[in-house]
């Protein structure tokens, strides 16, 4: 439980973070805080009950037209992003995950018309099949990727680990994959796959002096080279 000194911090820190065991375990009001205070979304409903969101989706700008209802994950699935999985749809399994405002979250959980002026990155956001990102490239070299259904998520949840830590112990790969379930391998494959991706980056970043993640931003959705 959080206690009241915690529980002022937490009400100015103004995340709006509803869950306080979440709020307590990821540290909320530090600069991991977990969910970001939002601004007041002002949209209006067109006629027919439909917002106009704007939003940046893996490098590229667009509006996506959702109804009050619909999740982040419906909508980015309706516009054709279909490599955002839809499993449990209750937030427990971690196959809807994106990487929104550079945190890992489930599209499943997030209302669509929250993330008007926010930035998203899907699966499509990284490599193709003739050009796979080294997150890709560790996962399928450590053999970490059986039927795939929860390749997408794991992947984004490792992308934003790797962004934000570089070097992982093997405690905070652990606990970065801890929300993706996978229902056909037993978890040591991604720990290694996690472990090969962080080399890979390290090293592309050492020879070239760039991000690692830049040749593999702002394709079209669905690009397949
Ligand atoms: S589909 Fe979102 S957590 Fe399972
Ligand atoms: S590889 Fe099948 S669910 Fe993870």
């Amino acid at each position: 439980m959080i206690n009241e000194e915690e529980k002022m911090k937490k009400d100015e820190c103004g995340c709006g973070c509803h869950d306080e065991n979440l709020h307590e375990e990821q540290n909320c009001c530090d600069e991991d805080c977990c969910c970001d205070p939002m601004e007041e979304i002002m949209l209006d409903a067109d006629p027919n009950g439909m917002f106009e969101i704007c939003v940046n989706i893996n490098g590229e700008m667009g509006n996506l037209i959702v109804s009050k209802d619909e999740t982040l994950l419906e909508a980015l699935r309706s516009y054709g992003w279909k490599g955002t999985k839809k499993g449990c749809d209750t937030g427990d399994c971690g196959s809807c995950t994106i990487i929104f405002n550079g945190k890992p979250v489930l599209g499943c959980m997030m209302p669509a018309v929250s993330a008007h002026g926010g930035n998203i990155t899907t699966i499509e956001g990284l490599g193709t099949v003739r050009n796979p990102h080294p997150i890709q490239q560790a996962f399928v070299e450590a053999g970490a990727v059986q039927c795939g259904f929860c390749i997408p998520g794991m992947i984004l949840s490792t992308k934003a680990l790797l962004d934000k830590n570089p070097e992982p112990t093997e405690a905070e790969i652990r606990k970065a994959l801890d929300g993706n379930l996978c229902r056909c391998t037993g978890y040591v494959t991604q720990i290694n796959a996690v472990n090969i991706a962080a080399r890979k980056m390290k090293e592309m970043k050492d020879q070239a002096g760039t991000n690692p993640n830049a040749a593999y931003m702002g394709k079209p959705r669905g690009e397949a080279e």
